[in-house]
């Protein structure tokens, strides 16, 4: 049978030459949300039969789909791992059962239909028994067939898809098990620290005050390969101009006055590990071309020493201030803003993650009266719904120890609105 035919017979108006925007809108099935999309692959050798195909199945925009026309080029791209493949029963240069085999041997999850001209009851059994899950007789309906046949499979390859994810985020989330929330947000951080945790890349947390950024710190390095290796935090707003470099670096014994001993620097200190460079837009701009110098070469001189030590220490910086503007500012040098970001983690401020506020509030609560043996104690609607209003510029600091306060001053075990204390409002006062 001609091919051609059946394309010319199915008319322009459904399938037309020009592949594309004639489409009407009301054929197209909407996007997955989550853009899944369903990888089809078509073996054909008739190049205008592979074409009406492939148009009639991208009228669907979940799906993906790709024209072979030899059994060899599809067999190349075998570890592409389509969902979905369709297989002429007689290619030029394999046969259809061969390829079967192949493809159910190489992954069992493909779901392969035949597509064959035969009708032959033998052939049929022989390759629903080698795995195919339909065989389509090539006749003028066939395209119709075929895009009902995949439509019917990939309702199923969505299913296993999601079934997948789902089994995915179920053990990811658990690995982060001390970061409370559930808002978009939240996973969305927890999303990118799980993209990121695994390689070596430095990595620069930002967000307001009492956000988390020192907890990102934590699960980063608890979560990486150097778990087991020093985790080692410092903070540039603690110390001292004049002191940075050698609580950094280290010093060696008599580098200034007072030096009376060797100390390693908190670089050393993290080696093999995970140093958190805290609020590093503290640093002033000497220190910072020492910093910069120091990432790019991997290695440290300590303080009154002339010997480069080589180590290898994975960096995560955070800061509250905006080191752009900083940047702009003249205030923090563009290079090593550069080098500190390969890797941005934003933090939303808590008042943009909606009812996380309220499960961090149980959650609080509940560890609270629980480390300090009250009995369990719980918030008024009308409490809750204060938490909800208030801006919390202090964030998830403020919310732990605005529930903390209430927990103390109620004489109940429900906790009413009047013995929440706002103390940022006292701040704003
Ligand atoms: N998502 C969260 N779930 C549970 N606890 C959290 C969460 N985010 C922050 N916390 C807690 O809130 C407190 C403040 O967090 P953290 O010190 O990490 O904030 P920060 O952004 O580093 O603040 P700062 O800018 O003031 O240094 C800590 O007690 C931390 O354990
Ligand atoms: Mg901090």
């Amino acid at each position: 049978m001609n091919f051609s035919s059946i394309f010319k017979k199915e008319g322009p108006k459904t399938i037309p030459i020009s592949m594309g925007e004639e489409t009407s809108e009301s054929t197209i099935t909407p996007l997955h949300p989550e853009n899944k999309l369903i990888k089809i692959f078509i073996i054909e050798d008739d190049a205008i039969f592979g074409k009406a195909v492939k148009f009639s199945l991208e009228k669907n925009l979940n799906y993906d789909v790709t024209i072979f026309t030899t059994g060899k080029s599809f067999l190349d791209h075998l570890h592409l791992n389509p969902d979905i493949v369709s297989i002429d029963y007689n290619l030029p240069d394999m046969k259809g059962l061969e390829i079967l085999e192949k493809v159910s041997s190489y992954n069992s999850e493909i779901s392969c239909i035949i597509l064959s001209g035969q009708e032959d009851v033998e052939v049929v059994v022989q390759t629903y028994k080698s795995g195919a899950k339909d065989y389509i007789i090539k006749k003028d309906n066939c395209i119709v067939e075929l895009t009902n046949s995949i439509q019917n499979l990939s309702a199923n390859v969505s299913l296993r898809k999601e079934v997948e994810e789902l089994k995915n985020r179920i053990i990811d989330r658990s690995r982060y098990d001390q970061m409370i929330g559930e808002s978009a947000a939240i996973l969305n951080v927890i999303r990118m620290m799980q993209k990121v945790e695994k390689s070596n890349m430095m990595v620069m947390v930002t967000g307001e005050s009492g956000t988390g950024k020192e907890m990102i710190g934590k699960l980063i390095h608890y979560n990486s390969p150097r778990m087991r290796e020093p985790y080692v935090a410092v903070n540039m707003a603690a110390i001292a101009d004049d002191l940075i470099e050698s609580e950094l670096f280290g010093h060696e014994k008599g580098a200034f006055t007072g030096a009376d001993n060797r100390r390693l620097g908190k670089f050393e200190e993290a080696n093999r590990g995970t140093i958190f460079l805290d609020e590093i837009g503290e640093m002033d701009l000497s220190m910072q071309s020492k910093l910069l110098r120091v990432l790019q070469e991997g290695a440290i001189t300590r303080v009154g020493g002339n010997k480069e030590i080589k180590l290898d220490v994975r960096v995560v910086a955070a800061t509250n201030k905006n080191l752009p503007q900083m940047v702009k500012d003249g205030k923090f040098r563009e290079d090593l803003y550069y080098r500190l970001s390969g890797f941005p983690i934003q933090l939303p401020p808590l008042r943009d993650r909606g009812n996380d506020i309220i499960i961090l509030t149980k959650y609080f609560l509940k560890n609270f009266c629980e480390a300090n043996q009250m009995p369990a104690k719980s918030f008024t609607r009308e409490a809750l719904e204060a938490f909800m209003k208030h801006n919390w510029p202090g964030n998830v600091r403020e919310l732990k120890a605005t529930v903390e306060r209430a927990a103390i001053i109620a004489d109940k075990n429900l906790i009413l609105v009047d013995d929440i204390v706002f103390a940022s409002s006292a701040v704003a006062a």
